[in-house]
């Protein structure tokens, strides 16, 4: 995954030396989701053992493939003739290998999309794109950069549209997912059920980490469950969850819009209502269509130039943002 070479380890009480470092900025940063993986290491073993993603039935069973690979002799000559003897070496000495390889500049953290050009001054914003990064800052309208942050650091680093901060935003259920079809199952986020130390934790319930947003325009199913497929819908639930819930929420059986459906309501005040969300049900949405078409725009302009190959293929490679 690209853009986490500064992603810091998970804590709970996060204060950024960046900025003002006396701010408690609350659960921040982790791989995953939910935080839960320390290292990208540790990241790396998961998916490779989880069975929703490569489906190995054990830590013996990669390391059985490993020692088969074609690129066996290279393991070798990086951590020791011996590195098979142990299935936990060799699985821990995959992890580092692919921990080095996220640290390749050229293929994790580029930096060669429009908006990149923009910042380094050889390239203009189009006036749709303009359009959309002033209501992406805007506090009263998007107000998208003060989770998604848009601005080089103090130290000139160019903006990673993160700050890595654990949020709850009520997204909706997604009933296309098979653990959804029990209705007493709840992805949590920090508080469970995947991830388990802090479990304790009614306040951390449906809270999950604020993603990247570079390279968004190029993935197919956005948020931790994927609920949207449009780039557009997922900016619009932004502008419309408060003004028209029962455009995002499943209905009771006597027919009432359950709003914040994926998330049992006493942990509904862990929701985050400031802007865009904390208008009246039917009042005025923080961004009208037009201004949603223009947010996609800018959001467009963070896809690197070798991503964005991928836009123009004909149903493009799904991938999934960790
Ligand atoms: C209060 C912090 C916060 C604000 C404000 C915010 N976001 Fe997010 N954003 C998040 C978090 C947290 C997630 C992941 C939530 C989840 O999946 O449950 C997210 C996810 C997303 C995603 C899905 C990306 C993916 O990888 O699937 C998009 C797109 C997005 N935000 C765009 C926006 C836009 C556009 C705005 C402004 C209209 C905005 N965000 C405002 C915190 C924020």
């Amino acid at each position: 995954m690209r853009y986490l070479q500064t992603l810091v380890a998970f804590s709970e009480h996060h204060h950024d030396n960046d900025g003002d470092d006396s701010i408690d900025a609350g659960p921040t940063g982790g791989h995953m989701w939910d935080g839960r993986a320390g290292s990208a290491h540790e990241q790396a073993g998961l998916p490779l053992l989880s069975p929703a993603e490569m489906g190995n039935a054990s830590v013996q069973e990669v390391a059985a493939k490993l020692e088969r690979a074609t690129y066996a002799d290279e393991l070798r000559k990086a951590f020791g003739d011996d590195v098979f003897r142990d299935p936990q070496a060799a699985f821990k000495a995959a992890g580092l290998a692919l921990e080095v390889f996220q640290q390749s500049p050229k293929d994790f953290y580029p930096f060669t999309s429009k908006y990149d050009a923009v910042l380094r001054g050889e390239a203009k914003l189009g006036i749709a794109e303009a359009r959309g990064l002033r209501l992406f800052n805007d506090g009263n309208k998007g107000n998208c950069a003060s989770c998604h942050i848009s601005e080089r650091t103090q130290d000139g680093a160019f903006p990673l549209f993160t700050d890595f901060g654990l949020i709850a935003l009520g997204v909706p259920r997604n009933r296309a997912l098979k653990a959804n079809a029990d209705p007493a199952y709840f992805d949590l986020g920090l508080c469970g059920p995947i991830r388990t130390d802090l479990k304790d934790h009614p306040e951390y319930c449906g809270l999950f980490r604020t993603p990247t947003l570079r390279n968004v325009a190029v993935w197919q199913s956005f948020f931790h469950n994927g609920v949207f497929h449009t780039l557009e819908e997922a900016i619009r639930f932004y502008a419309q969850r408060d003004t028209a819930p029962q455009r995002w929420y499943g209905r009771a059986a006597n027919g009432i819009v359950q709003k914040y459906d994926d998330l049992p309501a006493r942990y509904h005040g862990n929701v985050n209502v400031e802007a865009p969300f904390g208008q009246k049900r039917g009042g005025r949405p923080s961004l009208t269509e037009a201004e949603i078409r223009d947010v996609a725009a800018f959001l467009r302009t963070l896809t690197d130039a070798d991503q964005q190959q991928l836009l123009s293929l004909p149903g493009f490679a799904h991938s999934v943002s960790i």
